[in-house]
């Protein structure tokens, strides 16, 4: 495996926060890898992957003492060079359990929470709004997403917009370890984008990984080791050609207990959610801002 380069740090306040990441050996092509399969409910399937999807490999382990340096964020942290990891405040639990979230079973049934409460989903909006204040440094943010993932999926993230509104979950195709495209930009303009605010609403462990290098650095890591031009590396083919010619570069895995938020730079890193391991239904909120602390 690559040694990690200094990149997108990690900063967090929890105790032993960084006993708990992992690291791995890199990244395989999908066909090359046995995907973990859902048995949830009446599901029972394994997910398909786009033709050219990556996922992380398996052999995770603790990191070393000088990796925990490498990726222990300073005191320069801003939205797009550090990941955020931290609990969320009671007063916000306490308005997520008033919700009955933790008895969703299906993804649907996330939204029928919110429905059939119309007063605490208000309270929760208001209440996520004067909370997220203290970590937007004076800048614009607002709600994006509040959905569910089904447990067991290595990779969650797949692209729904070409597929019928009625789609299964069965139907999606996980797009493995990518780079968001919330804002249409350039590579070396992706960290304008800002970073979103997700928080695990459900009642297991969930997992974030990343690559813990900028788009940016990933460009340049490409430019070098190919010599292509710059006009042929763009948004949508960056994190491909990445994977191909650098399976060795390590992810990093943060785990991502129930009521912890994770602050990270989507559109300027690669990533993905991860499922791997649940048993139960896997819900996420999720706020865009440029969040820093
Ligand atoms: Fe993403």
């Amino acid at each position: 495996m690559e040694i990690i380069q200094n990149g997108i740090k990690l900063h967090s306040t929890l105790p032993n926060f960084f006993d708990e990441i992992q690291i791995n050996s890199g990244t395989v092509h999908h066909s090359q890898q046995t995907k973990s399969k859902v048995n949830y409910l009446d599901w029972s399937f394994v997910p398909q992957y786009e033709d050219d999807a990556y996922m992380v490999k398996r052999d995770w382990r603790n990191l070393t003492p000088n990796e925990i340096n490498a990726l222990k964020a300073k005191t320069d942290r801003n939205y797009y060079n550090t990941i955020y990891v931290g609990d969320i405040s009671e007063e916000l639990k306490d308005i997520f359990e008033a919700l009955r979230f933790k008895e969703c079973l299906r993804p649907e049934d996330v939204h029928e929470c919110m429905k059939r409460d119309h007063d605490m989903t208000l309270k929760l909006s208001n209440t996520m709004q004067n909370y997220l204040t203290d970590f937007a440094n004076n800048q614009p943010f607002h709600f994006h997403f509040i959905g569910a993932n089904l447990p067991n999926i290595d990779m969650v993230a797949a692209d729904n917009t070409m597929l019928p509104a009625d789609h299964q979950e069965e139907d999606k195709k996980c797009m493995g370890i990518h780079n968001d495209g919330a804002e249409p930009t350039s590579v070396h303009e992706s960290y304008k984008s800002g970073n979103r605010f997700t928080i695990n609403l459900g009642t297991e462990t969930r997992y974030f990984l990343y690559v813990n290098l900028s788009l940016t650095q990933a460009f340049n890591m490409l430019k070098k080791k190919l010599g292509i031009s710059v006009e042929q590396i763009d948004l949508y083919n960056i994190s491909k050609l990445f994977f191909k010619y650098f399976p060795d570069y390590p992810v990093i895995k943060i785990p991502q207990k129930p009521y912890q938020y994770y602050i990270a730079p989507t559109d300027h890193c690669f990533h993905d959610g991860s499922t791997e391991g649940m048993s139960t239904l896997d819900m996420i909120m999720i706020y865009f801002g440029k969040f820093q602390y």
